[in-house]
């Protein structure tokens, strides 16, 4: 089983790196992604440049405030009371064998619209890959999160770099020489995609 995996695994990343874009082969990925102040949206376009598929934000149905103190305060009570705010995107998700999943970091976890797509739809068998953006101070359990919100997907080990710092007024920060760097550690990351966890 743990080799079967592994083989499907390599498969999967010489298609994926191999595809550039094109039709055939990236119809079945899916770049899905939350992002506030646009860096994880760079990082996005990024992948989808280099893989193709399609490209989508999720929405809110009700929008975050645009207050930085605001938000922080309503997503630490949503975290705490394990709220999940309703998602104006809607994914045919089914259309998709594998699902690029960017998110930044919020409140040291995953941010609470992210639990919202992972708890909505159905991800059995199908490879999940999570990148992700912070301020500097790291993934926090984000991707352990999730793991445990899709335990029946094939995950690979996610790609985390540090972009703004809306606390201190910098927004977006992957512009100009910065993204030149992101992009290389991009490449480098998406040619060595490998397995996070094997399941049996
Ligand atoms: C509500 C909120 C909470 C945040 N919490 C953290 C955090 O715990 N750790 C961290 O490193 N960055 C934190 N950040 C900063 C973002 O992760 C960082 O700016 C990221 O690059 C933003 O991505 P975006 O531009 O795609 O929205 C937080 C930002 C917001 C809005």
């Amino acid at each position: 089983m743990i080799v079967t995996r592994l083989i499907f695994i390599i498969f999967l990343v010489s298609g994926i790196c191999g595809a550039q874009g094109s039709m055939d082969e990236s119809d079945n990925i899916l770049i899905v992604y939350l992002s506030r102040t646009n860096n994880t949206k760079v990082v996005a376009e990024m992948i989808h440049e280099k893989v193709g598929g399609d490209l989508v934000a999720l929405e809110l149905k009700n929008p975050y405030p645009a207050d930085y103190q605001s938000i922080v305060k309503q997503v630490a009570e949503e975290n705490r009371t394990g709220f999940l705010p309703p998602l104006k995107t809607k994914v045919d998700v089914d259309k998709y064998d594998t699902i690029f999943l960017g998110f930044p970091t919020w409140g040291m976890q995953l941010p609470p619209p992210v639990k919202s797509f992972l708890t909505r739809y159905d991800f059995e068998d199908k490879t999940v890959i999570p990148f992700n953006t912070n301020a500097g101070y790291g993934i926090g359990s984000s991707f352990r999160t999730v793991e445990s919100l899709c335990s029946d997907c094939n995950i690979l080990e996610g790609f985390s770099v540090t972009g703004g710092i809306e606390r201190d007024g910098i927004y977006l920060a992957i512009k100009g020489k910065r993204k030149v760097e992101v992009r290389e550690l991009l490449m480098e990351w998406l040619e060595n995609l490998k397995p996070l966890t094997i399941k049996n």
